[in-house]
């Protein structure tokens, strides 16, 4: 259950019903079920756009939000068998008391009912393009309701995606409260799990030990499935294997986090498994660090959200040529992005209820400027694959440093800063 007061989800509804057209209706719909295989499920986990504007977590419902602000939502209704073997349903007068709805109906009458109660509506908003199915019941919904009555008009079917993401963008102080209580969680299990990390140990025991850190501190599930590589598996971007032994010698990039009253943290750091850096290692870390910390500093209130991302390619082209591993000039290697051959990802991503949260970039064309809490990761990273045309002793090293970093009035906060991310720091950490 939330930390979030079920009073905040009916607010929202009646803010966000506030950008609505008139005569309009906004349709989301929950998460499925989702079978891992034959009569076994994956752990439920509430569509994060449905659960922002509902607070409720059972599968199988849908909430309709007329622009007068009023609120229906469709669900499963109560089933004491079913409780028998699931756990505890709301039903439909549970719901409506407890998520503070202005009306419920069971879900099995949804294609029965919605089409009476789009009827003659200008507007329909929904999130169009999530998912295909659902993108397909709002068509058959509308078509029924075009042709309930000949002489009206036809509703239009709208995206609400930008208007519903720009409001999750900016993080209310509930919010802020829940994603430092994520980041504290996850930077504690970086911390404690640095500490006791030894060669010879496997990706896999160190994954364990930060699944058993995450739920030591109050978390049940990681915000992704966490990356633990060893060696020149790091350069492998989403490497989930996490199966190998790693070496003497080796660092490991571990890329970590968790979801606490549904907000997720995302941290990453790259470590010497034997607790001392290498030169080669140490020199491109301060390159990767010198790189973060410029884009820490591109966020700024006013200043556009792709901002770190130059100030990272410039500080990591930089950086890459004067160890030799680029050349040409500095312009040249920005121009022909001659940086992508060890850097190829982007520097960051917003974070919030979805690691990779669902709010946008840019809209019509224009930049999105960052404001007073919004949370982004900033996580650039150096890649030095086998294929690479260098010399041999810097092949293999693959370094990323993530935080999580919230726009503030006079600047930024690094809602991760426990975790050291210099390798002085980190060393000393690795030694106590
Ligand atoms: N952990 C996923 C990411 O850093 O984007
Ligand atoms: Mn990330
Ligand atoms: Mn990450």
């Amino acid at each position: 259950m939330t930390d979030i007061n079920i009073n905040f989800f009916k607010n929202r509804r009646l803010n966000l019903a506030k950008d609505m057209e008139d005569n309009s209706v906004l349709l989301l719909n929950s998460s499925s079920t989702i079978l891992r295989n034959n009569d076994t499920t994956f752990p439920f986990r509430q569509d994060s756009n449905f659960y922002y504007l509902t607070g409720f977590e059972e599968p199988d419902s849908i909430m309709l939000l007329m622009s007068s602000g009023e609120s229906i939502l469709f669900c499963r209704e109560k089933n004491p068998d079913l409780e028998k073997w699931d756990g505890f349903m709301f039903g439909l007068e549970g719901a409506k008391q407890e998520f503070h709805f202005d009306k419920t109906f069971d879900i099995k009458l949804a294609d029965e009912l919605i089409p009476t109660l789009i009827q003659g509506l200008s507007n329909l908003y929904s999130l169009i393009g999530k998912d295909t199915l659902f993108d397909n019941k709002l068509i058959s919904w509308m078509s029924k309701a075009n042709s309930m009555e000949r002489h009206q008009e036809n509703i239009n079917l709208k995206d609400f995606s930008n208007t519903l993401g720009m409001k999750r963008l900016i993080k209310s102080n509930e919010e802020i409260e829940l994603m430092r209580k994520s980041c504290e969680i996850a930077a504690n299990a970086h911390i404690n799990v640095m500490k006791n990390a030894k060669s010879g140990m496997t990706e896999f025991d160190l994954e364990s030990m930060y699944l058993n850190e995450f739920k030591k501190g109050g978390s049940r599930f990681p915000s992704y499935n966490p990356i633990v590589a060893g060696g020149k598996n790091a350069c492998v971007l989403h490497y989930i294997d996490n199966n190998k032994t790693i070496n003497d010698g080796d660092m490991v990039l571990v890329d970590a986090g968790c979801e606490y009253g549904l907000y997720a943290s995302d941290i990453t750091r790259t470590f010497p498994i034997n607790g001392k850096y290498s030169f080669e290692q140490r020199e491109i870390y301060n390159i990767v660090l010198e790189a973060h910390n410029k884009a820490c500093q591109a966020i700024k209130v006013g200043a556009s959200c792709l901002e770190p991302q130059i100030e990272s390619e410039t500080s990591l082209s930089q950086g890459l040529k004067d160890i030799g591993l680029l050349h040409g000039s500095l312009d040249e290697i920005l121009e022909k992005k001659l940086f992508r051959e060890f850097y190829y990802h982007k520097i960051g991503h917003w974070l919030g209820l979805d690691v990779h949260d669902d709010c946008p970039y840019s809209i019509n064309g224009e930049d999105i400027k960052f404001q007073e809490n919004m949370v982004m990761t900033i996580e650039p990273g150096i890649y030095i694959n086998d294929s690479a045309d260098v010399d041999e002793r810097w092949k293999g090293i693959g370094i990323r440093l993530e935080n999580d970093i919230l726009a503030t009035k006079l600047g930024y906060e690094n809602l991760t800063k426990t975790v050291p991310s210099e390798p002085d720091a980190i060393e000393a950490l690795m030694k106590s």
